[in-house]
C-alpha cells in the first residue's frame, strides 16, 4: 500500500527526506502526464475546503489540484456565509463536511485546529494554514522549487528574512529544510525574531545564524526566501508600524546577490519584493505559486488512492 493513502497532512515534521523525495518525483510524474492521464487519477473524487481565514492561492490550487486529477471540489471559503454564523462548532462543521467528500483541506486561525479536525473527521485532512503554527503543504511546495529551481537542496546557502515570529510559512520551511543539509540564516527586526518556544524544536533539526542586516550574509546565499509581515496577527497595531517595510528586495539588492541565485515568496506580498524584480531571472515566486498545483495534485493523488499513481 502507498504510505501516504489516507494519511492526515498536520505538520511537515511527519515527513522525512525520503518521504518528501517521493513526492517531489511523483509530482516531476504528474507535470508530465497528458491531461487525459492525469484526470484518471482521481477521477470522482471529492475535495471539500473549509476555510477560516483569507486565502487565494491556497485554496485556489487546492481546486485547480483536485480537477487536474479529474476529482472536484465543494467547500466554504467564506464563513460568514455558513452555519458557523449561528454557532455551529468547528468539530461538527468538520463532521459534516467530511460526509461530503473523500478529504478536507481546513484553514484556521488557531493553531491546533488542523489536529483537531483530523481527530473528529471520518476523512483525511491537509492543513492549510494554521494560525502562526504551520502551513506543511507551503513547505512541500517551497523544498520542491528549491530543488527544481537549483537541482538541489543539500549544500544551499539558504536566507529567510521578514516576520520570523507570526509567519507560518517560515516554520514549515524550517522543519522541512531540516531534512537537508543546508545553511540557514534567518533575518529579521529584532521584534520578529524566531519564536522562542519553537527555537528548541528547529534547533534539534538545524542549525541557523541570525542577523537584523540583510545585507550581511546576502552576496552569499543561493535562495533568499522572503515574506510578508504579517499585519493581522498583530496584537498592537503600533508594533506592526515599526517594523512594517523594513526589508524591501529591490535591483539594489539583487544586484548584490549571486547571478544564479532565485528569490521566493510564498506570497502574497505587500512592498517587501519590488515589482522591478518580477521580470529578473532570479524571480521565482510565480513558478512557486505554479508548482503549488502540481504538488498539492500529487499529494491528494497519493492521499486518494490506495497503490498511488
Ligand atoms: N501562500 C499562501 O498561503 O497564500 P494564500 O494565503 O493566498 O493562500
Amino acid at each position: 500500500m502507498n504510505e501516504f493513502y489516507q494519511k492526515d497532512i498536520i505538520s511537515i515534521k511527519e515527513f522525512d527526506k525520503e518521504q518528501l523525495e517521493k513526492i517531489f518525483v511523483s509530482t516531476d510524474k504528474i507535470m508530465k502526464l497528458q491531461p487525459i492521464e492525469r484526470r484518471e487519477i482521481s477521477k470522482g473524487k471529492t475535495l471539500a475546503y473549509l476555510f477560516y481565514e483569507p486565502s487565494t492561492r491556497t485554496r485556489l490550487s487546492f481546486d485547480s489540484a483536485i480537477a487536474l486529477i479529474g476529482g472536484n471540489s465543494l467547500g466554504i471559503s467564506d464563513i460568514s456565509s455558513s452555519s458557523t454564523q449561528k454557532g455551529e462548532s468547528l468539530a461538527d462543521t468538520v463532521k459534516i463536511m467530511s460526509i461530503y467528500s473523500d478529504v478536507l483541506v481546513l484553514r484556521h486561525p488557531l493553531d491546533g485546529s488542523s489536529r483537531f479536525a483530523a481527530e473528529v473527521s471520518s476523512k483525511p485532512v491537509i492543513n492549510a494554514g494554521s494560525g502562526t503554527e504551520e502551513h506543511p503543504t507551503q513547505a512541500i511546495q517551497d523544498l520542491f522549487t528549491i530543488r527544481k529551481e537549483k537541482k538541489k537542496i543539500d549544500g544551499l546557502k539558504i536566507g529567510i528574512v521578514g516576520d520570523l515570529k507570526y509567519g507560518r510559512t517560515v516554520y514549515s520551511l524550517l522543519y522541512g529544510l531540516g531534512n537537508y543539509d543546508v545553511t540557514v540564516y534567518l533575518i529579521s527586526p529584532e521584534s520578529l525574531r524566531i519564536r522562542s518556544d519553537s527555537v528548541y524544536e528547529i534547533k534539534k533539526r538545524l542549525s541557523f545564524t541570525e542577523s537584523t542586516d540583510i545585507e550581511e550574509y546576502i552576496d552569499d546565499l543561493d535562495v533568499l526566501y522572503v515574506t510578508r509581515i504579517q499585519k493581522e496577527r498583530f496584537p498592537d497595531e503600533e508594533e506592526y508600524l515599526k517594523v512594517k517595510g523594513s526589508y524591501i528586495v529591490g535591483l539594489d539588492l539583487l544586484q548584490q546577490m549571486k547571478n544564479d541565485s532565485i528569490i521566493l515568496h510564498p506570497l502574497p506580498r505587500l512592498d517587501e519584493v519590488s515589482i522591478d524584480i518580477d521580470s529578473t531571472k532570479n524571480a521565482k515566486y510565480f513558478e512557486q505559486a505554479e508548482y503549488g498545483k502540481y504538488t498539492r495534485a500529487t499529494l491528494l493523488g497519493l492521499i486518494l488512492n490506495k497503490d498511488g499513481f
